[in-house]
């Protein structure tokens, strides 16, 4: 297998793919020997039996995430301090993606198909094996469903095969909590209930009120594109690759913002709505206007321009959100929290209206099974179980997950 890093955590990008039917020959040799067992000690229903860890045991939990173009499987350990990240493994897709300048959903499905074997089996050894586990958590929505469905299965499998509790998490509850992660290099200490969460990735722009891990509500959501997806189309007109927002946030760096001044996306409407699909149309009637720029003759400027209209939004209605709520903490999560711009302003502006704000590190910020595990923890702290009814949600809102796991 062969591994880089991004965004500090480990990647692997060359899996020794199992056989092309390898993973349900797994699932098969699973249901093998756990009938075996199951034989042996009849009567037993091993999914709605599981057998629950010790009560002064730690939940430990194997997180298996697949919702999207990242196959990951990390394994967290419940502390006072919060989730010790005992392993954190990434199978990227972005290669596979990029040529399409976004996701495709059918070749997600393939890839985690041909990666979740092996990113589990890494995550489960480099954390000290199976006997290490009391718990499995997976992503079951919202997100693309044939993608989902590779995770979801291989949980379910698993956990059965092994005899552990299982609980479906909301890819949503997973990025509010991930500032709950022990982790260098996060920005605050964590955030203390109640709090607001801004929530900005590839497919989801939103923010929320969070009063317990269990209980969370949205304020305000995108109306059309979300954030990351504007970062992503802007970066496909303007030729740069996929995906976008990391290679926007380079370019800005040394760009200037007021270069190109784009309109403020629902500018003067007090609300805690986003919509970003107007600035990628400005962007291309600029483009048409005065060319693509090159580096170095505008195209920084530009990248840094667009990043401000972004930012300055989100920041914008993240602050208001907190006056509103009246709550002193604020969370910035999901991939676009790994913008260097998102984080410089937001702090200003929050330290400015006297909130603290909690962003956890980039690699908890993007796509991670950790944050995964994590909420999966805390829903099994708090009784949540799923079984093997359980199932892939295209759609699930963070509401009707907060309490009640799939149930509600
Ligand atoms: O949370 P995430 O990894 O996956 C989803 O759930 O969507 O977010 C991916 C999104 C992509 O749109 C990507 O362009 C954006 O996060 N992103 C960034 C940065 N790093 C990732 N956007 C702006 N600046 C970044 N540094
Ligand atoms: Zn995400």
């Amino acid at each position: 297998m062969e591994g880089c890093t991004c965004a500090g955590a480990e990647v692997y990008t060359n899996f020794r793919a199992p056989a092309p039917h390898g993973v349900a020959l797994l699932f098969t040799a699973l249901a093998h020997r756990r009938n075996r067992e199951v034989r042996a000690q009849r009567p037993i229903d091993p999914m709605n039996d599981p057998i629950e860890k010790s009560p002064d045991a730690p939940w430990t939990v194997l997180g298996v995430e697949s919702s999207c173009d990242e196959t990951a499987a990390a394994v967290v350990r419940m502390t006072p301090d919060g989730g010790e990240v005992l392993s954190d493994v990434i199978a990227t897709q972005i290669a596979e993606h990029a040529p399409y300048g976004g996701v495709v959903p059918e070749i997600a499905s393939r890839a985690h198909l041909r990666a979740v074997v092996p990113v589990i089996r890494e995550a489960v050894e480099r954390a000290g094996g199976w006997s290490t586990l009391n718990a499995v958590a997976v992503t079951a929505g919202p997100g693309l469903v044939g993608a989902l469905l590779v995770g979801v299965q291989a949980a379910k499998s698993l956990a059965w095969a092994k005899r552990l509790p299982l609980v479906g998490v909301n890819h949503l509850a997973g990025h509010m909590l991930a500032p709950f992660l022990v982790r260098e290099q996060a920005i605050g200490s964590r955030p203390q209930f109640p709090f607001v969460a801004l929530l900005a990735s590839g497919g989801h722009t939103a923010l929320y009120r969070c009063d317990s891990p269990t209980q969370m509500r949205e304020l305000g959501a995108t109306r059309d594109d979300a954030a990351g997806e504007a970062f992503d189309k802007v970066a496909k007109l303007l030729g740069l690759g996929y995906p976008g927002g990391p290679i926007i946030d380079r370019l800005a760096a040394t760009g200037d913002p007021l270069a190109v001044p784009f309109t403020q996306p629902m500018r003067g409407r007090d609300n805690l709505e986003f919509s970003f699909s107007g600035l990628k149309t400005a962007v291309s009637v600029h483009v048409a206007k005065h060319g693509i720029p090159t580096a170095g003759a505008g195209l920084e400027d530009l990248a840094a321009s667009v990043q401000k209209t972004i930012v300055d939004n989100l920041v914008r209605k993240l602050v208001a959100a907190a006056v509103r709520e009246g709550v002193s903490h604020a969370v910035i999560s999901g991939g676009v929290a790994a913008n260097r711009g998102l984080r410089a302003a937001a702090l200003d502006a929050c330290r400015a209206r006297g909130i603290s704000l909690h962003v956890p590190p980039a690699k908890s910020c993007t796509d991670n099974a950790a944050m995964i595990a994590w909420a999966g923890a805390v829903a099994l702290d708090a009784g949540l179980r799923d079984g093997p009814t359980l199932n892939a949600r295209a759609s699930w809102p963070v509401t009707a997950w907060a309490l009640g796991a799939q149930s509600s």
